[in-house]
């Protein structure tokens, strides 16, 4: 698959925690090319997430996330989404000409990574039970906007990176 807007776009989708960042990072310099994580463009525009959430609510959250996805693919480059992007069927249209990587993490491995988190959807009692609840709701749509899949719960962040870079140069 070829992106319209740009050969070298890859999104990255999927629940909290599972490495989109830190991957996505990793993949844009092994591709040259920049890296856009969306969830920083709202804070930098708009202020902390939790505060978005407690002041304007979630669907207001879900508009701004869907114009800065909107914004991060016509720049190109590698774009990491929030956990709850794919929840928006107009979000979810954005992505279907663009090649888009699944990452995938186990409650076991994600479980650590979730301490000290501020999400605000995670807040409260058991937030492992919460992720994987949410997780569970979303994942057929992570599926469906997705072409490949990589799992981040024991390996090197920097091995799976490489891994998609290989199967991103597949799909020219
Ligand atoms: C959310 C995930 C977060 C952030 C917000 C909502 C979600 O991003 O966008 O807290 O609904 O799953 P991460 O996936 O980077 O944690």
């Amino acid at each position: 698959m070829t992106s319209a807007a740009d050969p070298l776009t890859l999104v990255l989708v999927g629940p909290m925690a599972a490495g989109k960042t830190s991957v996505g990072r990793r993949v844009a310099r092994r591709l040259g090319v920049a890296f856009i994580d969306t969830d920083k463009r709202i804070v930098a525009a708009h202020g902390p997430i939790p505060a978005i959430f407690e002041e304007h609510g979630e669907a207001h959250f879900r508009d701004l996330e869907r114009a800065a996805v909107a914004e991060a693919l016509s720049e190109g480059g590698v774009i990491s989404l929030g956990g709850g992007a794919v929840t928006e069927a107009a979000t979810r249209e954005l992505l279907t000409e663009h090649p888009v990587v699944f990452l995938t993490v186990s409650p076991d491995a994600v479980a650590d990574r979730l301490r000290g988190s501020n999400r605000p959807l995670l807040a409260g009692e058991d937030p492992l039970e919460r992720w994987k609840k949410i997780f569970e709701e979303r994942r057929g749509w992570y599926a469906e906007v997705s072409s490949a899949t990589f799992d981040t719960s024991r390996r090197p962040m920097q091995k799976i990176a490489d891994e998609i870079v290989a199967w991103r140069r597949e799909q020219r």
